[in-house]
């Protein structure tokens, strides 16, 4: 009797996990997001900076469509630090229309720690679009998501955003907050 029952289960299970693979899932992309650094240059916010050799973009006050940031990553920008993500980018003039016999070692964007697959690109990608851009200053919960409960990495924004709250003049505005938070129990519950 249990084999058939374990059978139906593990066909549940390959199924969903084909539907993952298919929509990748926001900790995918947020897994890319820290394994293959773009935190390290675009640090864990997307507000990007100087500091590593460069000043990597801030994605939250990107521009760019979801297809636009995902050629981006493939192809990297030339002529900056942004890397190419897909290892033949400039192999047969997949990106901008350029070779490598073309290029010298200025316009040529850096190679990356390790390429993505595709999968992996399209994650990263949609995560940017749906955790970073336009998502205006960084907040204390964002980071706790980013980082996990328990960091004092994030300590830095509770302060902040404490006293931005102080200097909009609102103690009712920090009510408000609550409110938002008390009256949203989904965003936790499709976690
Ligand atoms: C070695 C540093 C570095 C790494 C690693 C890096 N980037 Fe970048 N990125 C940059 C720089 C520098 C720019 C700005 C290029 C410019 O000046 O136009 C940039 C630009 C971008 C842009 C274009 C934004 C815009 O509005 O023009 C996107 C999107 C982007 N990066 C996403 C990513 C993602 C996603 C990853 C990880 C897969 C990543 N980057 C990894 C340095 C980096």
């Amino acid at each position: 009797m249990a084999f058939p029952a374990m059978m139906l289960l593990g066909a549940f299970l390959l199924l969903n996990s084909v539907s993952a693979w298919a929509e990748p899932s926001a900790d995918e992309g947020l897994h890319v997001f820290k394994s293959a650094n773009c935190v390290g240059c675009h640090k864990w916010s997307g507000e990007g900076g100087g500091g590593y050799g460069g000043a990597a973009a801030n994605l939250r006050r990107t521009a760019l469509s979801l297809d636009q940031i995902e050629h981006t990553i493939r192809c990297g920008r030339p002529a900056t630090g942004m890397p190419h993500f897909d290892p033949d980018a400039y192999s047969d003039g997949r990106c901008y229309g350029l070779k490598k016999a073309q290029m010298s070692a200025a316009t040529m964007p850096p190679e990356p720690d390790h390429y993505l697959r595709p999968a992996d690109i399209d994650a990263v990608a949609k995560y940017v679009v749906s955790h970073i851009k336009g998502k205006g200053p960084p907040t204390f919960a964002q980071c706790q998501a980013f980082f996990g409960d328990g960091t004092r990495a994030c300590d830095v924004y509770e302060k902040t955003s404490d006293s931005s709250g102080a200097q909009a003049g609102a103690s009712a505005g920090s009510a408000h907050q609550h409110l938002k938070i008390e009256s949203a129990p989904d965003a936790n519950a499709g976690k």
